[in-house]
């Protein structure tokens, strides 16, 4: 099959893009591999004609809307992220009427909907230094509130309203559990993604976007880790670092959303063409605003 899919790749100028939450056999065979912000700069800059989008949804839409001319695929177009719509109806509008000096920041995970209604996206990568930077005092952060009260920690100046959205997988994260690990690697460092409750983070060695976690990992002088976010990353921290130690709490953090792209059908769209990512001009124009303002603001 990997083979089948590196011919058609070639024949078709496909590019696979693929997040680190992506089963490994499908990172194993992509052209890129990253975290959100990574792969939105990626897709944003390709010159292939077909890009293959390996993780959820926002995120091949957000390949779409940066870049309309190409066709984007995804293995799987039911693979969603749970957190991307929850946000309440009319809220936006009822925070914008509080205050007059409102910035909406927009985590990247989120329908190109409630995009289209910011002013700016980040990601978990950049969202510190894009909120200092905005000259806004109130800013509402949708729809995480973890990431945002992560956010509103680093930046006391400013008011940072919480909205009440959050990942199922990194919320189930359990302390208990998380110490349990630490009980049994005295030596080992926590490091967690910022989509974790407050209490995780509290005890962790080092907070960051997947890609910042395994960054920190291989440049590490330790050599035991206990990672707190989804376990596909545990794919390339092994192969970055074959001889560092890496564990997860007992219950294993796992998006079963992502787990849904499988090589049978990154290679069944690549021979189709099926599943590809449709946006209506009016909302890929509005939700363009504050993707490409990310891009700029965090250059
Ligand atoms: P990253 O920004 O680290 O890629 O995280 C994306 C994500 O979905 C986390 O759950
Ligand atoms: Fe969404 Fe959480 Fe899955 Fe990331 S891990 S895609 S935030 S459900």
């Amino acid at each position: 099959m990997k083979n089948e899919i590196l011919t058609l790749k070639k024949e078709k100028n496909a590019v696979i893009l693929a997040h680190y939450y992506a089963p490994a056999e499908v990172q194993e065979v992509a052209d890129y591999v990253g975290d959100s912000f990574y792969l939105a700069k990626i897709a944003k800059k390709s010159t292939a004609d077909i890009i293959v989008f390996c993780g959820v949804y926002f995120m091949g839409e957000s390949a779409k809307i940066l870049n309309p001319d190409k066709k984007v695929l995804m293995p799987e177009l039911t693979a969603d992220c749970p957190m991307a719509r929850m946000v309440a109806k009319g809220e936006i509008e009822r925070m914008k009427a509080k205050y007059e000096d409102l910035a909406v920041v927009c985590y990247i995970n989120s329908t190109a909907e409630l995009k289209a209604q910011s002013d700016v996206c980040v990601t978990s990568s950049n969202a510190v230094s894009i909120v200092k930077s905005l000259p806004n005092k109130n800013i509402f952060f949708i729809p995480d509130r973890n990431l945002g009260s992560f956010i509103a920690e680093r930046i006391p100046e400013k008011n940072i309203i919480l909205n009440d959205g959050y990942c199922p997988i990194h919320a189930a994260i359990a302390v208990n559990e998380v110490n349990e690990e630490r009980k049994n690697h005295p030596g080992a460092l926590v490091l967690a993604h910022p989509e974790c409750e407050t209490e995780i983070l509290e005890i962790s060695d080092y907070i960051g976007s997947t890609a910042e976690i395994i960054s920190f990992a291989s440049k590490s002088t330790a050599d035991e880790f206990i990672i707190c976010t989804e376990c596909g990353v545990e794919f390339k921290l092994t192969s970055d670092s074959a001889a560092k130690k890496f564990y997860f709490p007992k219950t294993r953090p796992c998006c079963t959303d992502m787990k849904l792209n499988s090589l049978q059908k990154l290679l069944h769209v690549l021979q189709t063409e099926e599943n590809e990512i449709t946006v209506s001009e009016e909302v890929r124009e509005a939700s363009l605003v504050p993707l490409a303002k990310m891009l700029e603001l965090a250059r």
